[in-house]
């Protein structure tokens, strides 16, 4: 089936304006590494349950003083170089993160600085595990307006800064890394097809981090109370990620024109094996058309489809002509999609 030249971004909302394609992605994630193994020794675990509950061998951590805009950055230079582009050519950075440096100023504005840019507008985003998805739409819609030509997103996050380091349910999960696109228009190319957003605030109990916020300020209680960590209910998180991953799925491929059978790679989430196995199972698209690679990394909440990307670009999984599903679910409750044509 063949593209359709415009389609909606949004229910009732026209995709008008230049088509924008990624010119360049690259991701990055710290040196030290943290096995299984390793967390038997610090919860009452076994490698045994993390691997067949959630599929994830090992993760990476970021180093004392890392921060959130450390690994964006390092990501961001990558997908200038794979754009063959200079901090220099940046118009407008955004940066989806759910553990930014610190309440303000921005994680954009930090890595702004630490990549050399121009003074260009920079701002965060919040949608937990699907800020890249966020970002990428609103970056896209920057570009193909036609007020900038080079947009960077980037999706970054440390949750190992916001993870309960004693609660087995969670801190088995979750790892740090960042990913990093360049969007441009150039003619000729297609590009994001599609993008499907969706939210439900209603759901905040079962996925948060309770204090820190306005809500609940920091106090010497909220520390005591463990407060300022990741709260999962994990078995409400898994059936509603399900269900929406699957509509989102949905939503972007039909807004594409495309039929299911048309996508070359789907890019899901990386947050648990058998959370993709059964969107797999349920969209009849087998797992050979996924790329996964949540052995390696954990949950890395905003950074994980940006960092699959770029690792099945570099793997050769991902290439130019082929269609591309990007699918997501995180806090919020937020979920996205995007088609590209690449
Ligand atoms: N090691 C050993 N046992 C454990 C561990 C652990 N690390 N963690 C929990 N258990 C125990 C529980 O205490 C429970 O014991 P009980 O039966 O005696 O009460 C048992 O294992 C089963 O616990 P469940 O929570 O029911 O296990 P489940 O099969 O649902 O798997 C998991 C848990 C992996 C968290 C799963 O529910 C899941 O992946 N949910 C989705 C999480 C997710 O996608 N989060 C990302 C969303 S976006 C974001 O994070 C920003």
């Amino acid at each position: 089936m063949k593209p359709a030249e415009s389609d909606t971004s949004a229910p009732g909302t026209a995709r008008l304006g230049r088509s924008v394609h990624i010119a360049g992605i690259g991701s990055y994630a710290p040196e030290r590494v943290l096995t299984n193994q390793e967390l038997e020794k610090m919860v009452d675990t076994t490698d045994e349950w993390i691997l067949t509950r959630s599929g994830i061998r090992e993760r990476h951590i970021a180093a004392p003083g890392q921060a959130t805009s450390d690994l964006g950055v390092e990501a961001a230079r990558a997908a200038l170089a794979d754009a063959g582009l200079a901090a220099g050519d940046v118009d407008l950075i955004l940066v989806a993160t759910a553990s930014p440096d610190m309440l303000f100023p921005s994680t954009a504005c930090q890595l702004q600085h630490k990549l050399g840019a121009r003074k260009v507008a920079a701002f965060d985003l919040s949608a937990a595990c699907s800020g890249f998805i966020y970002a990428l739409e609103v970056g896209r819609q920057f570009v193909a307006s036609g007020t900038h030509d080079t947009v960077l997103v980037v999706g970054a996050d440390k949750l190992s800064a916001i993870t309960d380091w004693t609660d087995r349910a969670t801190c088995v999960l979750f790892g740090d890394a960042a990913g990093a696109a360049v969007l441009r228009h150039e003619p000729g190319r297609r590009g994001i097809l599609s993008t499907h957003l969706g939210a439900d605030g209603s759901q905040k109990e079962i996925l948060n981090v309770p204090a820190g916020g306005s809500a609940m300020p920091a106090t010497e209680q909220t520390v005591r109370d463990k407060m300022h960590f990741i709260r999962m209910s994990g078995r409400e998180v898994f059936k509603l990620a399900v269900n929406a991953m699957l509509s989102a799925a949905r939503g972007a491929v039909e807004k594409s024109g495309l039929a299911l059978s048309d996508i070359n790679c789907v890019i899901p989430h990386q947050a648990n094996m058998r959370i993709i196995e059964a969107i797999s199972d349920r969209l009849k698209v087998g797992m050979d058309r996924f790329h996964v690679n949540l052995q390696h990394y954990g949950n890395t909440s905003a950074a994980s489809i940006p960092v699959a990307l770029a690792e099945a670009v570099r793997m050769g999984k991902v290439k130019r002509g082929d269609n591309v599903l990007l699918v997501a679910f995180g806090g919020g409750l937020t979920w996205g999609s995007a088609v590209i044509h690449w």
